[in-house]
């Protein structure tokens, strides 16, 4: 096994497919984010948490980066529904949650509140900016919460990369059978170029595994999609990196582009997965201006390392630099900024759609070409 606790001590388990709910009258219809987040609840991805949250927890999260057991927890996971919805809910009943029709699962409702959603958006996003796309989310979304512990009976079905949708019991179980001690994960949003590919090797000198996590549930529309992104992956780590010390597998998360806020989480999550290490680089879940480069590692600051449970790794922003022939930072290279070969995620789609190729020195060609590939059948390349 690896060194790595759940978060918490246990891995939750809520799975309970034969639990009847025949018996159970009412239901809510539950969105995209909060079916991601059942799953996730359920299968201890998001252990010590057993349910959506409380007004309690959901406040201690806002305002304190922890539940109110204490743990470190930085992301209220919230279930909002509309008021009519709540409207038809008793505290202590049980109610069906469903999605376009089909039960997921089933809540014991404990608490129903109303949110300030300005102060969640403030305090977690740092931005009440309707124009920040985790904002944006958070506005759209219902305005009451209801909250209480889950039970999960129904997994979601999925047709594509069915192999690589792991719950953490199996990915502890993989990890355990390569003999691996310690595990750096990684989170990603975006296809794997070569300043990723050079702080994950980094990270690779010193650990057993890596374990590439990359986020397949909601995203921004114009992040490249994840069917695409999954074949990049497999491409690349057929070409380019030894079978035996990797592991890949899907976080089916939605993404909040909370930055700080978000990288905290991730690395919870990670560590439920079996993770004893992680990656926070550059601007790590930020988009747009609204968060300093390296803030996302900063926050770690305010927690000691027994309470996070997961050694975090640092990494300054990477690039390839012509003058040391090879990747680099700040920290290794003494070359001025004409020599860095830097691309933001924008300028490349751009330069995909025009037809150019990125050169060798930002992605792999192999990724690249599925890039083109996958986008040419999608709508963000158009
Ligand atoms: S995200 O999920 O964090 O939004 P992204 O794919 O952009 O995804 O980044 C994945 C990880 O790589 C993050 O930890 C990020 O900080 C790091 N990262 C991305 N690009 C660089 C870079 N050029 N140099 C250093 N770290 C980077």
């Amino acid at each position: 096994m690896t060194n790595s606790l759940p978060h918490g001590g246990t891995l939750i388990d809520l799975w309970e497919p034969t639990y009847d709910t025949g018996k159970i009258k009412n239901s809510v219809e539950i969105d995209a984010i909060a079916l991601s987040d059942l799953e996730l609840i359920g299968t201890g991805a998001y252990s010590p948490i057993k349910g959506f949250f409380t007004k309690r927890d959901y406040e201690a999260v806002v305002k304190t980066m922890r539940l109110s057991s204490g743990h470190v927890w930085s992301i209220p996971i919230t279930l909002p529904l509309s008021e009519s919805s709540a409207k038809t809910l008793t505290i202590g009943e049980e109610v069906k949650l469903t999605h376009e029709g089909e039960t997921y699962g089933v809540l014991t409702v404990s608490d129903i509140f109303t949110p300030d959603k300005t102060l969640e958006a403030t305090l977690v996003y740092q931005t009440d900016d309707e124009k920040h796309p985790g904002v944006k989310n958070l506005y759209e979304r219902g305005n009451v919460y209801a909250g209480g512990e889950i039970k999960l009976v129904k997994r979601i079905e999925r047709s594509l990369f069915h192999a690589h949708y792991l719950d953490p019991v199996e990915t502890r179980e993989a990890f355990a059978a390569k003999g691996w001690k310690t595990v750096v994960g990684f989170q990603t949003r975006n296809p794997v170029h070569r300043a990723h590919e050079y702080i994950q090797k980094t990270a690779l000198e010193i650990v057993d595994g890596l374990f590439l996590n990359p986020l397949v549930g909601a995203t921004k529309s114009d992040d490249i999609p994840a069917d695409v992104r999954m074949e990049s992956y497999k491409v690349l780590l057929e070409k380019y990196y030894p079978e035996n010390r990797v592991s890949l597998a899907v976080f089916p998360a939605a993404m909040r582009y909370a930055g700080p806020r978000e990288a905290i989480f991730h690395a919870m999550v990670r560590k439920n997965y079996g993770c004893t290490h992680f990656i926070v680089g550059r601007d790590h879940a930020g988009v747009g201006d609204y968060y300093g480069t390296y803030d996302a590692q900063k926050i770690f600051g305010n927690f000691n390392a027994d309470e996070l449970g997961i050694t975090l790794l640092f990494f300054e922003h990477s690039f390839y630099c012509k003058a040391c022939g090879n990747m680099a930072s700040a920290k290794t290279c003494p070359h001025d900024k004409e020599d860095h070969v830097i691309l933001s995620g924008t300028k490349v789609r751009e330069m995909l759609r025009n037809g150019e190729i990125p050169p060798a020195t930002f992605s792999r060609k192999e990724v690249i070409e599925v890039l083109i590939e996958g986008l040419k059948k999608n709508e963000v390349f158009n």
